[in-house]
């Protein structure tokens, strides 16, 4: 693929740096903040002064000078302390134009070197309802997997189940003094088992609660639930029938709530799955020396000199000889280095985990299972009601991501009403255009913002279909594919692009952005820089669209061009929200 109209604009100004005898890497061409006195500008003259000891303005004048004799250079100017200002030849935006219509990515380029890349992401927890955060990690860990497939990665995704913890033994007792007879609770039962399961989603629903509630005031209750969990861990025939049951009644359930976002995951192992790893885990650390004894427990000392705060060391096994989280998550850093090799590990977890990750990535670095910088926490904040605390429901516990989808939905389609969008569709049609606006919606309001950021949970908001939101794209997307059908019904068709009005200048730069966007979003892993890229692309085919007519352009080469135009837009409108998780639907 073609070089960006910015790049080649770079690869000449980097030649004017070059002819004046400093380094080419000065001649950066960026989109100007300034779009009002020209499209893009190059910085590189303030930066060069330092090393050419010549004030700025003398060096950007040198280098405009060059670059005005340029063909690819309609207009350059120096501004302000020694900025450039530079725009292109009109013909160079039109071979532009055409370049990106004939791309089936849009001008999106692929890595020279594709890597393998596990992503851990989703994390839910089995019999315990999932809850917004899962929701983030879910939404974010997809996207990202999208987005580095779509570079070229190899990929990998694990949903990491949280299958392997105290909520286990929770069940276990809870099960137990409500069906104390079945076969599972005899110790001396050694199987086998019967394969059908002793109890449904709702009843894990339910006892997971009941226990829980009772351990916080109860400590007989709560000793029992770690006895059984540690009995499990250790291997009792009847627990870990039990286990399996409880999760595959979990997966299943789990891969409908999935399905329903639109989520993937290549593989499903949990924690319980990386449990027999664990002696060998521990061995490894022995053997190279990277952990000690420390009051009976064995401890993986992480801190180092120079850290900014006192970093706790890793337990590799408690005094009374159980694996904690920490434990589990280097046994399934050693399965995957087996499975996959991987060169980067990506984990898509709340920034409240950035203590464990930091201590573990520390203790994998120092058994030598993986290099430094190999392994890296997609740190998350958190999501919050309107009172700006972490989001609960009105009785005060966790949000459900179930119910809160449901939320979206009915909101979808109340909005949908409103716009009296969607009222010439069937009614099947119409669910289905309101589920799309409401993942749209919650998808597009949680990656809009840098992934650190909090952000308040507004349904209206996010369900409007004015302002950045996952349904004014959708809506943009649809606009175009229904102009696409008026002309094709017109007997109207997609024709080479002459790039002619302003706004359709205006466009291309936004379009020619694409692979910029993409790779920021990339190397940052921050998908906001996608959802800024899909929001200024539908707002400037939105002017196109009021200042251009399209069908009654006048003449067919000019209507043919720019449903050209809109062809391109669409599909690479199409191509970013895809990365995002989002579909648009044929019509709303
Ligand atoms: N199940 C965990 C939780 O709910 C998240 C798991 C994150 N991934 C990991 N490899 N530790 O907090």
């Amino acid at each position: 693929m073609p070089a960006s109209i910015a790049d080649r604009l770079a690869e000449r100004a980097g030649a004017a740096f070059a002819a004046e005898g400093l380094p080419a890497a000065f001649g950066a061409v960026i989109r100007s903040d300034r779009p009002d006195l020209s499209p893009f500008q190059c910085n590189g003259a303030l930066a060069a002064a330092k090393e050419a000891k010549k004030p700025p303005r003398d060096i950007a004048a040198a280098v405009a000078a060059r670059l005005a004799a340029d063909p690819l250079v309609a207009a350059v100017d120096v501004a302000g302390p020694g900025f450039l200002n530079l725009t292109p030849a009109p013909d160079i935006v039109t071979v532009r134009a055409r370049e990106l219509a004939a791309d089936d990515r849009a001008g999106a380029e692929r890595v020279g070197t594709p890597r393998k890349v596990v992503i851990d992401f989703g994390g839910p927890n089995v019999a315990k309802p999932m809850h917004v955060g899962h929701l983030r990690s879910s939404v974010l860990g997809d996207a990202l997997q999208r987005l580095f497939r779509f570079r070229g990665d190899d990929v990998v995704s694990d949903i990491h189940l949280g299958d392997w913890g105290l909520q286990m033994g929770h069940l276990i007792t809870e099960l137990e003094l409500e069906q104390p007879d079945l076969p599972y609770f005899d110790a001396a039962n050694e199987g086998p088992f019967p394969d059908a399961p002793p109890v449904t989603i709702d009843d894990l629903a339910r006892l997971y609660p009941q226990a829980s509630g009772k351990a916080k005031s109860d400590p007989d209750r709560l000793a029992a639930s770690r006895r059984a969990t540690a009995e499990l861990q250790a291997g009792r025939a009847g627990y870990r029938a039990l286990l399996r049951h409880f999760i595959a009644i979990s997966v299943a359930a789990l891969k409908q709530d999935f399905d329903a976002l639109g989520v993937r995951f290549d593989i499903w192992k949990g924690e319980s799955d990386v449990d027999p790893l664990v002696p060998e885990v521990v061995a490894a650390f022995k053997d190279k020396g990277a952990a000690e004894e420390s009051d009976g427990a064995w401890i993986v000392r992480v801190a180092r000199d120079g850290d900014k705060k006192d970093l706790a060391p890793l337990i590799l096994v408690t005094s009374e000889g159980s694996s904690l989280y920490a434990t589990t998550d280097l046994a399934t850093i050693l399965d995957r280095r087996r499975a996959f090799a991987p060169d980067l590990i990506l984990y898509v977890v709340d920034l409240a985990q950035s203590d464990h990750f930091e201590q573990v990535f520390r203790a994998a670095v120092k058994v030598g299972w993986l290099k430094e910088g190999a392994l890296e926490h997609i740190k998350f904040g958190t999501v919050n009601g309107p009172d700006g605390k972490r989001l609960r429901t009105r009785d005060g516990g966790t949000f459900r991501l179930s119910d809160l989808i449901q939320e979206a939905r009915d909101r979808a389609r109340e909005r949908l009403a409103e716009a009296r969008l969607g009222d010439d569709l069937s009614a099947d049609e119409r669910d289905a255009v309101a589920d799309a606006v409401a993942l749209a919606a919650i998808k597009f309001a949680d990656l809009q913002n840098y992934r650190t950021t909090n952000y308040i949970f507004d349904l209206d908001r996010f369900t409007s279909f004015e302002g950045k939101t996952g349904p004014y794209l959708l809506y943009a997307a649809v606009r175009v594919k229904s102009l696409l059908r008026k002309a094709a019904d017109d007997g109207q068709a997609a024709g080479e692009i002459r790039i002619e009005a302003p706004e359709e200048t205006a466009l291309l730069f936004e379009l020619d952005n694409f692979d910029t966007a993409v790779r920021l979003a990339y190397e940052k892993r921050a998908p906001n820089a996608l959802c800024d890229h899909a929001f200024s692309l539908a707002q400037a085919f939105s002017k196109f669209y009021a200042a251009c007519p399209i069908l009654k352009a006048g003449d067919a080469a000019t209507s043919a061009s720019r449903l050209g135009l809109a062809t391109l837009t669409l599909k690479q409108l199409e191509l970013a929200l895809g990365l995002l998780g989002i579909e648009a639907p044929e019509r709303m």
